[in-house]
């Protein structure tokens, strides 16, 4: 087999080792434009769990590598002239030049035939290769010429950064903080070896231009930041090697593999430099399209398809917890205000990988100084108003699909009242219509009879008599989205014919294809609907409700006046974001008037319609603002469902930073919601002040008792089980397992016990 490698990185050139130990009668050829010791950067870091995969993938390199690697553990943040400590990690790193040299040798030694300062022939001449392999980096020539086919997208993204070597080495991975008075700087320093460290020095565009940095030469800005720098370095000099301004770009491709060409590395995917993953992640590629071809011999289609989807799913990860790191280094400006610790643990935890529980683990005293309330920070109560939650926990409001002519049945009270038993701080009802033809379905519950009130009061009272929970009420109108079917009946689908009702829109754009078209609103449907509203809060308000929650968000009728996509009106409701707020903050307003001043009122948004041109995270922040100007005490910020065209990049608490921002950039606090489902997520979000309130709806479907739960496992007995169910709540030894086996046991001895003969 002939295999043409472009790009001797450490990528191609351990690709090239991996290949000829495994397959020695193949012939590969790397061809690299440098000369061997001609290399751009400094150190790279690796993590210990990188490290294991190497070891077995060819234990001569891996021996090599780490006899040379300089190690460390503390994290230090350096910001205000103090210096916080983060210890337990345990990273490694060696110097991007050692690290080459030591694969070139091994890949010479097993016979690869590696051609520095060669430029690669065109992909075009290397396709009669058996396999073509791109291992070219960021700016690959391989991808270029064969964009129709991989389909990259290069994300440019706002930082300004400059890769450099400090001649020192620093005792642990440093973050230094420095302000300037057009924004902040920070530099990411690490060791790599007995005498030197990387440093790199990343800043908002913004900043950089303002800063002038982009009218100096390169040696100009090394001055600058050293200067800049010079406490932190106290003496040290930062040296720069082919060193440039540059922003980084991530890189993604819709595929890997064409044919007989392959791309990896960097070439086909990028991990901004935050998480230090890139020189891993382009190693372990290597590693997985190697095995591939032990696997599928010479079958290069089966290897190269195995390959992707082998390391795809897992470049992805990366990337998102990458792409969380580098967002949070973009707006760092909002955090700079943060105390000292919470700072610390905003900056450690910014990828949202790493977790309130893994710093426990790795440093419980750094935990313990940021949060040195014996509650976990789920547990700390949170007053609104005259409102105290007992915990930082909403159960999300969730439509049942299972009122009748709008009055919550017993399945309501079944239901909601179990959340109310579980021990979440909030339980939010799902949302309540304010009229028939402002419900979704015809299962939808509603606040417009007599009969909905005495209902909705029973379920409260519930609630209240036996629950320690607070009771919020959502309610809104369906909008465009309204005259739909049962959940389970299809979702967002019309009614079969005949049973339709008329819908109402700010404006005569349907929500779907299959959807009505809605009836635009004129003036007097305004009021009509503003009157409905207010008529629902003053009922919430009899019900006993301690919350009112204004749905403005998924598209429904508030949603739509928002979002440009839905409103298209020329009147003074429909065209800047001051116009289309204009109807949402009326009803707001009236409602407020009559919600009581000693209680409190939220408003859920979409903070983005996913789709270019919709409402986006910038309107979302100036939103708020007026929301908060007009008596809305905490904004849920939820996401999407505006538009049948949108494009959600769903994970791991994805919804999270559109919270964070409004709470930082406005200064009001904020429900995060959206793929939260550990109370660990929801300890790293509450103490890194990301938000204030954690609303959870799936994880309560799953477990009504899901915070009495999550108080068992993190040993806080402090939280309230109803009597009747004090017997099933002892703590368990450890994990749920042990509970579960414990109260098998238990079940078990009694019944032993009452089989025994009485006598
Ligand atoms: C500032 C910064 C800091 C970083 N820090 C870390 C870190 O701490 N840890 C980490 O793991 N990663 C880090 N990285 C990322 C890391 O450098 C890359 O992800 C890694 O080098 C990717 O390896 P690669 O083999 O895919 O590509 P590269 O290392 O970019 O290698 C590509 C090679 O292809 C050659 N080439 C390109 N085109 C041609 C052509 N037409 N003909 C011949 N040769 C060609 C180039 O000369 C180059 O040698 C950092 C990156 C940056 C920018
Ligand atoms: C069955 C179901 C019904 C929902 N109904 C509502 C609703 O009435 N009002 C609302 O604002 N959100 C509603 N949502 C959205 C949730 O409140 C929440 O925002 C979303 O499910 C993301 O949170 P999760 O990842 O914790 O499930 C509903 C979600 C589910 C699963």
């Amino acid at each position: 087999m002939r295999i043409a490698v472009v790009g001797g990185g450490p990528g191609g050139l351990y690709l090239s080792i991996l290949l000829r130990k495994i397959r020695p009668d193949c012939e590969v050829t790397v061809f690299d434009r440098r000369a061997p010791t001609d290399t751009f950067g400094f150190g790279v870091v690796f993590s210990d769990e990188t490290l294991t995969v190497f070891e077995h993938a060819d234990p001569e390199t891996y021996s090599q590598i780490v006899e040379r690697f300089t190690r460390w553990s503390d994290i230090d943040i350096h910001y205000r002239g103090e210096k916080t400590t983060s210890g337990g990690h345990g990273f490694s790193a060696i110097g991007r030049r050692e690290l080459l040299r030591i694969l070139q040798e091994r890949a010479l030694s097993l016979g690869a035939d590696v051609r520095f300062s060669t430029e690669a022939p065109a992909v075009s001449e290397l396709r009669g290769a058996d396999l073509v392999v791109g291992a070219d980096g960021a700016s690959s020539a391989v991808r270029t010429a064969m964009a129709r086919d991989f389909v990259p997208s290069l994300d440019r993204r706002a930082c300004r950064y400059i890769w450099l070597g400090a001649d020192v080495a620093f005792d642990a991975f440093k973050f230094f903080i420095a302000e300037t008075e057009h924004g902040v700087v920070q530099a990411h320093a690490y060791p790599y070896d007995s005498g030197m460290s990387t440093f790199i020095v990343e800043m908002h565009e913004r900043t950089w231009k303002r800063l002038g940095l982009g009218e100096m030469s390169v040696d100009e800005g090394v001055a600058w930041s050293q200067r800049l720098f010079s406490d932190v370095l106290d003496g040290a000099r930062l040296i720069g090697n082919n060193s440039r301004w540059i922003n980084f770009v991530t890189v993604r491709n819709r595929r890997w593999c064409v044919d007989n060409v392959v791309l990896l590395g960097d070439a086909a995917h990028t991990a901004h430099f935050s998480i230090g993953s890139g020189t891993k992640l382009a190693m372990e590629d290597a590693v997985a399209l190697a095995w591939a071809f032990r696997s599928f011999g010479d079958d290069v289609r089966a290897a190269t398809m195995a390959y992707e989807s082998e390391r795809r799913p897992i470049v992805e990860s990366t990337q998102r917890a990458a792409q969380a790191s580098l967002e949070w280094f973009e707006s760092i400006g909002r955090y700079i205000e943060q105390p000292r610790l919470q700072f610390a643990f905003n900056l450690l935890t910014r990828s949202r990988r790493v977790t309130y529980d893994n710093l426990r683990l790795r440093d419980p005293e750094f935990v313990r100084a940021v949060h040195p309330d014996a509650r976990p920070p789920m547990f700390t109560p949170l007053r609104l108003r005259g409102l105290e939650l007992a915990n930082r926990v909403v159960v999300s409001p969730m439509d049942m699909y299972s009122a009748i002519d709008g009055t919550p049945g017993d399945f309501h009270l079944v239901h909601l009242g179990a959340r109310a038993l579980g021990g979440a701080g909030l339980v939010m009802t799902e949302m309540i219509c304010v009229s028939d033809i402002g419900r979704i379905t015809p299962g939808c519950a509603g606040m417009y009879r007599p009969e909905h009130v005495e209902a909705w009061r029973r379920i409260v009272a519930f609630a209240h008599a036996h629950g320690g929970s607070a009771m919020g009420a959502q309610i809104g109108h369906s909008g465009r989205k309204g005259s739909t079917r049962l959940m389970w009946e299809g979702m967002d689908e019309p009614l079969p014919s005949g049973e339709n009702w008329e819908v109402i829109a700010p404006s005569a754009v349907r929500y779907g294809s299959r959807n009505q078209v809605p009836r635009a609103m004129t003036r007097a449907d305004m009021d009509v609907v503003r009157d409905q509203f207010v008529s629902a809060a003053r009922d919430s308000l009899e019900a006993g409700f301690d919350l009112l929650e204004l749905h403005m968000a998924h598209g429904y009728l508030l949603s739509s006046f928002l979002s440009p996509l839905a409103n298209l009106r020329e009147d003074e409701y429909g065209g800047s974001l001051e116009s289309r707020a204009r109807f949402p903050l009326e009803v707001l307003d009236a409602c407020r008037a009559v919600w009581p001043a000693e209680k409190p009122l939220s408003v859920r948004i979409s903070a983005t319609d996913w789709v270019p041109g919709g409402f986006d995270p910038d309107q979302a922040v100036a939103f708020a603002r007026m929301l908060a100007a007009h008596g809305c005490d905490i904004v849920d910020v939820s996401s999407g469902q505006v538009s049948r065209m949108e494009k959600p990049a769903f994970g791991r608490s994805y919804q999270t930073p559109f919270a964070d921002r409004i709470r930082h950039e406005v200064g009001m606090p904020v429900i995060a919601v959206g793929a939260i489902s550990s109370y660990d997520d929801v300890n790293t979000i509450v103490a890194a002040g990301r938000a204030d309130l954690c609303a959870l709806a799936r994880p309560h479907l799953y477990d009504p008792n899901w915070t009495l739960h999550a108080a068992a496992e993190q040993d806080f007995d402090l939280v309230r089980w109803v009597p009747q169910y004090q017997a099933g709540s002892r703590k368990p030894p450890a994990g749920r397992d042990r509970v579960r086996a414990e109260l098998e046991r238990t079940f078990e001895e009694i019944l032993l016990a009452s089989s025994e003969p009485q006598v």
